[in-house]
């Protein structure tokens, strides 16, 4: 009996989570769920944002499924030494799990463009994979302090961890259009000039099928809203990575409509790309499509249930063209829109 282990973390993050598994539990009845704690409210009980009891769970999975941490800009989390605090506990975690290539896809589902800020023209039939580089850069590993007036962090990153994620992002083009943009800033950077460098080289030497391209990030924070349908895979490094897929959410309308899955080494992460929200949290109004798309993927990737993530997929897409949530104009809050998806399941265009 396959395993999931779920973290819902704090703000919204509950709220999301309970969603994604309702819908989870409707279609792969037969996966066990188990609950842990992560974040802030991981250390308000064990002092700890990723507990040691929740580590051990993990050996167990076959895939973990996260909500959201971190508190409000006020939150006496954010004044706690940084190993403490609930944004640590996630990347701890992820790096627990070896998950080093994070899968962000930014799709407009035909029928689907209204919810969209951009022209309809623009919008119509985005679909874009970023894969961002998730373990590394200037998140990970490279010296950082702060001390009195001054404060760094390095940005760094070696030929094996530029390859690895790279080759997720090749094989990921193979089953789309075939295309991938490598996004960095080379034209300052040197971790940019090893990182363009090193794509190339594996493009050149292993995936010759694939039509490659380098783009500067910022040209591509302005492109990627302006004519999104110019990208297909997008691959960049952790902190590029993590900007230019909150302003792609802007594409499909919101941040609620962005999953991700994080693969490696061992069980895979999925989680919405969305924070905690803590303006909206404990309102019952979060638009949980993120968490249960994040869901889908998980069947996909981590269950490999490739069918019924299609039609978790197909029950969202219904649901949002007729039960859009707040942050989409709609009215509908979280319990609407998460029965509208689990009634989209048995109409016979998603079946
Ligand atoms: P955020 O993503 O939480 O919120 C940004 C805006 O988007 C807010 O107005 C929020 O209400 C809205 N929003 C986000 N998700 C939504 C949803 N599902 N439905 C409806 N509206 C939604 O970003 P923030 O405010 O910068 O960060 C809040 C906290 O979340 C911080 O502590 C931050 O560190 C943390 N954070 C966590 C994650 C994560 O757990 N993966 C990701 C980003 C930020
Ligand atoms: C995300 C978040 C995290 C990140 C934070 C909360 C550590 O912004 O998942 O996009 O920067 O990776
Ligand atoms: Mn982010």
């Amino acid at each position: 009996m396959p395993k999931v282990i779920t973290l819902p973390g704090d703000g919204i993050g509950p709220e999301v989570t309970a969603a994604a598994v309702e819908v989870l539990r409707e279609v792969a009845p037969d996966v066990q769920i188990e609950e842990h704690a992560i974040g802030g409210t991981a250390y308000e009980r064990y002092g700890d944002p990723f507990p040691q009891i929740t580590r051990d769970a993990l050996q167990e999975a076959d895939a973990v499924l996260l909500g959201t941490v971190g508190g409000p800009q006020n939150s006496p989390w954010n004044s706690l030494p940084r190993h403490l605090r609930p944004e640590s506990g996630l990347l701890a975690l992820r790096k627990a799990l070896g998950c080093y290539a994070n899968l962000r896809p930014v799709r407009v589902q035909p029928g689907l463009e209204h919810l969209s800020p951009l022209k309809p023209e623009l919008a119509r039939g985005v679909d874009i994979l970023i894969v961002r580089e998730l373990l590394g850069g200037i998140y990970f590993d490279g010296d950082r302090q702060i001390e009195g007036s001054v404060a760094y962090n390095t940005m760094r990153y070696t030929t094996p961890e530029v390859e690895r994620v790279a080759k997720v992002a090749f094989w990921a083009a193979e089953q789309r259009r075939g295309r991938v943009t490598s996004v960095d800033k080379a034209n300052v950077l040197e971790v940019s000039e090893l990182w363009r460098r090193d794509v190339q080289t594996l493009r050149d030497r292993e995936y010759r099928n694939v039509h490659l391209n380098h783009e500067y990030v910022d040209s591509v924070a302005m492109l990627i809203v302006a004519n999104p349908g110019r990208y297909d895979v997008i691959v960049t490094e952790n902190l590029f990575g993590d900007i230019l897929s909150d302003l792609a959410a802007v594409i499909p309308g919101s941040l609620g409509l962005m999953p991700s899955a994080s693969l490696g080494d061992g069980a895979g992460l999925f989680e919405p790309i969305h924070g905690s929200a803590p303006d909206i949290a404990g309102q019952g109004m979060a638009n949980p499509a993120a968490a249960i798309m994040s869901a889908a993927m998980l069947l996909r990737h981590g269950l490999d249930r490739p069918q019924v993530a299609n039609q978790v997929d197909r029950a969202v897409a219904l649901a949002l063209r007729e039960h859009p949530t707040r942050d989409l104009g709609g009215k509908a809050d979280t319990r609407t829109f998460t029965h509208a998806v689990l009634n989209a399941m048995g109409s016979p265009s998603v079946g």
